[in-house]
């Protein structure tokens, strides 16, 4: 199967190549900045000689690098599975922000997977399957201290799958919207997880890989996970 992965440089993004790849499926991915993006694809076709494994930069929060990695992504083949999980973390509130925080957000979080979906969805109707996973957050099921534009965009993010789900059903595609608690990532910055507070990118990642596996008529439509003891 072929495989999308967006914001797969690092964090959970890498943890979902790295499941996918690991059990034999192709990789289309990008992110912006090209160092890691190479770094990562080196790694991987390292760790999984047998697997095609194609990387790209692009900008996915400006609309046309979203849809020209789209293109470029069915020029290599049709997606069997497509995981919008590019995304940013700018904490903030909605009163206080600066000016700008919430385009640059719904940019980022939200019309990146909008242009991504819509460039690669045709192909896929015509071969009427496919899965499409959208990362969203526990930020887009209720509101939190801090959350401003992001969770502003994450609940837009939820919004866009939710419908899809719905359009998508009588053409095969499933939709999958995952909501993750806090997980170990750059997002995180320095934060110190040695007491394993907060969850790892893998965790995300074999969820996410689980829910693909079901049989035809099945389809998982929202995966919510947060840390044992709860969001912090
Ligand atoms: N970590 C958490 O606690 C947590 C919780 C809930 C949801 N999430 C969501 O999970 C997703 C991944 O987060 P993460 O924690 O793994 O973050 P991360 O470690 O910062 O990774 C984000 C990835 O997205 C890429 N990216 C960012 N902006 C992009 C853009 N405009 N175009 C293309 N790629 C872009 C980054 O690479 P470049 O910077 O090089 O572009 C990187 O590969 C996000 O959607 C985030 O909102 C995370």
């Amino acid at each position: 199967m072929n495989v999308i992965i967006t914001g797969a440089s690092k964090g959970i993004g890498k943890a979902i190549a790295e499941i996918f790849a690991a059990n034999g499926h192709n990789l289309l991915l990008c992110s912006r900045g090209e160092t890691a993006l190479y770094k990562t694809m080196e790694e991987l076709v390292t760790r999984f000689p047998s697997v095609s494994i194609k990387a790209k930069p692009f900008d996915l929060s400006i609309k046309e690098e979203a849809v020209a990695f789209g293109k470029w992504c069915l020029s290599v083949a049709v997606p069997d599975i497509v995981v919008n999980n590019a995304g940013l973390f700018e904490p903030g509130s909605v009163y206080n922000e600066p000016e700008g925080v919430l385009e640059s957000q719904i940019a980022t979080n939200l019309y990146s997977a909008y242009h991504v979906t819509r460039a690669v969805l045709p192909p896929m109707i015509q071969q009427k399957r496919g899965h499409i996973f959208n990362i969203c957050s526990i930020a887009s099921l209720h509101a939190y201290s801090n959350g401003g534009a992001y969770s502003i965009s994450k609940f837009a993010m939820y919004g866009f799958s939710k419908n899809l789900r719905e359009e998508m059903k009588p053409y095969g595609i499933k939709v999958t919207a995952v909501h993750p608690g806090a997980v170990m990532t750059d997002s995180w910055g320095n934060y110190d997880n040695s007491s394993k507070r907060i969850m790892e990118a893998d965790d995300i990642a074999k969820m996410v890989f689980a829910a693909s596996q079901l049989s035809v008529q099945a389809c998982v439509e929202d995966i919510v996970i947060r840390p044992l003891l709860g969001d912090i």
